[in-house]
C-alpha cells in the first residue's frame, strides 16, 4: 500500500491519500495548499513541516519541484546519474532515447546554466523517467513549458508511465483533466476525490468530457 494519512497543524487537517497501483493519480490544488508537503512525505524526503501521522511508501523516482539537476554535470550525465549513482554504467541509447523523447535531441553535452527553465525541466523529467522505480512522484513536472510543449510532453511522459504507480502533483485543472486516472483535489478543508472523464490517459486536451471535467475542477479549486 503506498499512503499518506495524517495531519499537518495549521497546514492541513486529518487526511488521507492512497495511490492506487498502477494507476497515475493527479493531486490537483492551489499553490501553498501543501501538495508538495504530501509528496514529499510519499518521497521519505524532510518536508519543514511538522506532520503527525503515518506514511506506507516503496522505493521511488521523484522529480521535485525545482529541477534539481547538477550544475557540474552535462544534461545526458544528468540524465544517466541514477545508474551512476548505483555504480552501473548508464544506458547510452536510453539516455538518447529519452533526450530526443523530451526534445533536447543535439543538447547532451550542454550544461544545465545553459539551458533555458523549460529545458532544464524537461532533462529533469528524463532523468526521472530513465528509473525504474515501482512508485514515480511528479511534481508540476509541465509548469514551466508552453502550452504546446505542456500537451506533447505530457502525453510522452503519460505514455511511458502507463501501468506504473505515479503520482503528478498540479495547479492545472486541464493537465489532470488530461492525465489523471484518478484526480484528486487539495483545498485547506483536505482531499476530495473527482471523476477523471472517460477513456485512457492522456486525453485529448479539447474533447468534450475533458473540458467539462476541466470546469468543474476549476470550480472546486474556486469553492
Ligand atoms: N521547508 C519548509 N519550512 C517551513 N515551511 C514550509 C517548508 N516547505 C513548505 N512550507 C510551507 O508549507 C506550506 C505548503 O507548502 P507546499 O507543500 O510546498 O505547498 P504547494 O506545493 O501546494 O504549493 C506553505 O505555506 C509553505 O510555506
Ligand atoms: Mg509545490
Amino acid at each position: 500500500m503506498i499512503r499518506v494519512a495524517g495531519q499537518a497543524p495549521g497546514l492541513f487537517a486529518p487526511l488521507s491519500l492512497q495511490l492506487e497501483a498502477g494507476r497515475t493519480t493527479c493531486l490537483l490544488g492551489a499553490s501553498g495548499v501543501g501538495k508538495s508537503t504530501l509528496l514529499r512525505l510519499l518521497a521519505g524526503l524532510p518536508t519543514g513541516v511538522a506532520f503527525r501521522g503515518t506514511v506506507d511508501t516503496v522505493p521511488c523516482a521523484l522529480m521535485g519541484q525545482d529541477a534539481g539537476l547538477f550544475g557540474w554535470l552535462t544534461v545526458a550525465q544528468n540524465v544517466g546519474l541514477g545508474a551512476r549513482l548505483r555504480g552501473a554504467a548508464p544506458d547510452a541509447a536510453q539516455v538518447a532515447r529519452l533526450l530526443a523523447a523530451v526534445g533536447l535531441d543535439g543538447l547532451d553535452r550542454r550544461l544545465p546554466a545553459q539551458l533555458s527553465g523549460g529545458q532544464r525541466q524537461r532533462a529533469a523529467l528524463a532523468r526521472t523517467l530513465a528509473e525504474d522505480r515501482p512508485l514515480v512522484l511528479l511534481d508540476e513536472p509541465f509548469s514551466a513549458l508552453d502550452a504546446r510543449l505542456r500537451l506533447q510532453i505530457g502525453d510522452m511522459a503519460a505514455r511511458l508511465l502507463a501501468g506504473r504507480t505515479v503520482l503528478i502533483v498540479t495547479h492545472d485543472p486541464a493537465e489532470a483533466a488530461r492525465l489523471g486516472d484518478r484526480i484528486v483535489v487539495m483545498t485547506p478543508a483536505g482531499l476530495s476525490g473527482h471523476p477523471a472523464p472517460p477513456g485512457p490517459a492522456p486525453r485529448r486536451h479539447d474533447a468534450p468530457e475533458v473540458l467539462a471535467a476541466q470546469a468543474a475542477l476549476t470550480e472546486s479549486l474556486l469553492a
